[in-house]
């Protein structure tokens, strides 16, 4: 039975938000949808465009290209997952990697950017039965949703979990590079000027440092269950 409506997750970098919003899309039958996959895809082709280098953003150069990129997700049927469409290139696993990970939240801090991407979810958002996670969207992409969950856990338990999804696709990576990566990107997310990560009022708090998997599902169908009647 799908949801007449939205689901709002925020929280810190690889805290499982993605793996919670995809558990709700598959029971619900909702629309699930990564925002941080368009904020990788976007830092991608600045990459590519010598846009960013060094960590410095030519800001012109990105202005004028940014009608240049449209982002999208094609859902594999395979996999039974959304993947992610730059232009008309499939950059799923490309957005992964350190390097991406390392100038994301860089370009994720632009006004122009945000304002780009934002206008694209909360149209995506339109049909409501959408589960969206990321940083902004219980606070700014859909400050009305009617669950909002945030969701966080431990630094060191955070890294250790994307080590381990890097390394079980074979990319070899070392645990402290992830974790001072991690550790930057908290950093710039809750610091920024604009849409800085942030906790909503009205969103459930979610620590799963000690939470197994079942726990938490039990949690979050419980909010659910409360939220449908
Ligand atoms: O969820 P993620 O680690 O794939 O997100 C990548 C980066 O994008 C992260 O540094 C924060 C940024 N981001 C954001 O600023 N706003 C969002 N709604 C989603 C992600």
């Amino acid at each position: 039975m799908s949801l007449p409506f939205n689901i709002a997750i925020d929280g810190h970098s690889s805290c499982g938000k993605s793996t919670i919003a995809k558990s709700i899309a598959n029971k619900y039958g909702m629309r699930y949808i990564d925002t941080g996959a368009m904020y990788r895809a976007i830092t991608l082709y600045c990459m590519r465009h010598d846009i960013i280098n060094n960590q410095l953003v030519q800001s012109d150069k990105l202005f004028k290209s940014l009608n240049d990129v449209s982002i999208a997700f094609e859902f594999n049927t395979i996999t039974g997952e959304s993947e992610t469409i730059l232009n008309t290139e499939n950059v799923e696993d490309l957005i992964r990697g350190i390097e991406v990970s390392d100038n994301v939240s860089i370009i994720a801090q632009i006004k122009q950017v945000r304002d780009k991407l934002i206008i694209l979810q909360q149209d995506i958002g339109r049909s409501k039965n959408v589960v969206m996670d990321g940083r902004d969207i219980g606070t700014k992409v859909f400050p009305d949703a009617k669950l909002k969950l945030f969701v966080t856990a431990r630094p060191e338990i955070r890294a250790k979990r994307r080590y381990d999804e890097l390394t079980q696709k074979g990319n070899d990576v070392s645990f402290y590079e992830i974790l001072k990566s991690l550790n930057s990107r908290d950093k710039h997310d809750i610091s920024r000027a604009i849409n800085p990560l942030l906790r909503a009022k009205d969103a459930v708090l979610i620590d799963n440092s000690d939470l197994s998997i079942k726990d938490q599902n039990i949690l979050i169908e419980n909010l659910i269950n409360n939220k449908k009647s």
